[in-house]
């Protein structure tokens, strides 16, 4: 069987490695130093955090606090994304913009481009950041967004969620992403290119930043020792098991336990908390996924007639892609509709999140292999028109 979630990314080791593991304060640490080292930028300016959402939102507020924007400016932020990439923005005091992708029958990309902005520039003078957030892993065309960036003196917030460890091209040459803004955000949550379950990291780049007097580094809390910890570290657990009870078709009803005991939680639900951070045990687990990750997208996405259609040919042949990243423009669709989703100046993301599914890069074993191209051919025989 193939899967999508389920902590689907793990094998058999990781899901041993992830449960037993232990850390120390020399870890988390070391995590630290470590993504200073790679983001190019001070350890005082570098911290582990609770989650991305909250890297983000510390982001931004530091930029408010180093006075290089003002509460109630407008950030650019991809049409096709996470709810909590919005709850980020709001929780800084900004406004979020939402630029609309570029037409998917034309030229389907998961992210708005270059010209997008400098559009939305013209018109909102307002507008003074930008999130670049690479979905996928698949980097944007980085040379045109410098570009606008220069003429309208924009400030860069690279999210590292779907991007560590995969470079644009600059100039011919390969450029790290999380290497060129002014913020470097990442996302260790479920599924993410760094997935500790939970947790994030929070870069500032630029050497005139700094973070907001009310962030302690050195006062943050350690995620709870009793309730969300013992969670974080079975999930992959957990995960394995209800993979396992899906050749029975008894999966939801697993994890539906699960839910209720509140043992594990929905990605979406991961909290904002700026005074919290990682355990050393999950920065041991990071440092390691850092030093190993791979220059290779974190999803492929295929653009189809009639999603439900197709998923359900290939759930018959236990291939299990209901967890395509976006279902709706701003995902999980329980917290769509409290974003005011401007959906007609956003026509094509909302096309996009209507048809896009994924495929997963993480299975490399001559079973699964097989799996996956009947999965590509399916897909290509349900493509879109024209796709
Ligand atoms: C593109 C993107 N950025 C940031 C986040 C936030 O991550 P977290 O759940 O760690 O807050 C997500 C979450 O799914 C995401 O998809």
């Amino acid at each position: 069987m193939i899967f999508l979630g389920l902590a689907s990314n793990y094998s058999a080791r990781d899901v041993l490695r992830h449960s037993f593991s232990v850390g120390s304060k020399k870890d988390y640490k070391n995590l630290e130093l470590a993504l200073s080292k790679r983001y190019g930028t001070t350890l005082e300016n570098t911290s582990l955090i609770y989650s991305g959402r909250s890297a983000i939102s510390l982001a931004l507020k530091s930029f408010i606090e180093s006075n290089r924007l003002k509460k109630g400016d407008h950030v650019a932020v991809n049409s096709f994304t996470c709810f909590a990439v919005v709850e980020a923005v709001k929780n800084a005091g900004l406004v979020p913009v939402f630029l609309d992708l570029p037409d998917p029958k034309k030229a389907p990309s998961p992210d708005y481009s270059p010209e997008t902005l400098a559009v939305a520039c013209e018109k909102d003078k307002k507008l003074k950041v930008f999130i670049l957030q690479n979905t996928f892993g698949l980097p944007v065309d980085l040379k045109k967004f410098l570009e606008v960036k220069k003429k309208y003196n924009l400030l860069l917030l690279e999210d590292l969620a779907h991007s560590a460890g995969r470079f644009y091209t600059l100039n011919a040459k390969k450029r790290e992403i999380g290497t060129v803004g002014e913020a470097t955000c990442l996302s260790f949550g479920k599924g993410k290119s760094i997935d500790t379950i939970t947790g994030g990291a929070v870069l500032l780049r630029d050497p005139t930043l700094s973070f907001p007097k009310s962030f302690n580094k050195s006062a943050l809390k350690k995620r709870r020792k009793s309730g969300d910890v013992p969670r974080a570290s079975w999930y992959p657990l957990f995960g394995a098991i209800a993979r396992g009870l899906a050749h029975l078709k008894l999966e939801k009803y697993w994890l539906g336990l699960l839910l209720k005991l509140r043992w594990i939680e929905r990605s979406a639900d991961t909290k904002l908390l700026e005074n919290t951070t990682i355990t050393n045990w999950q920065a041991k687990l990071a440092l390691r996924q850092l030093g190993s990750l791979k220059d290779k997208p974190l999803r492929e996405f295929f653009l189809v007639e009639n999603r439900e259609e197709t998923l359900k040919i290939l759930k018959k042949k236990g291939i299990r892609l209901e967890e395509s990243w976006y279902e709706v423009p701003v995902s999980p669709a329980r917290y769509y509709k409290k974003t005011n989703f401007p959906e007609k100046e956003n026509k094509n993301a909302v096309f996009f999140a209507k048809h896009v599914l994924n495929l997963p890069t993480w299975y490399y074993d001559k079973k699964h292999q097989k799996e996956l191209a009947y999965a590509k051919k399916i897909l290509k025989e349900n493509a879109l028109n024209g796709n």
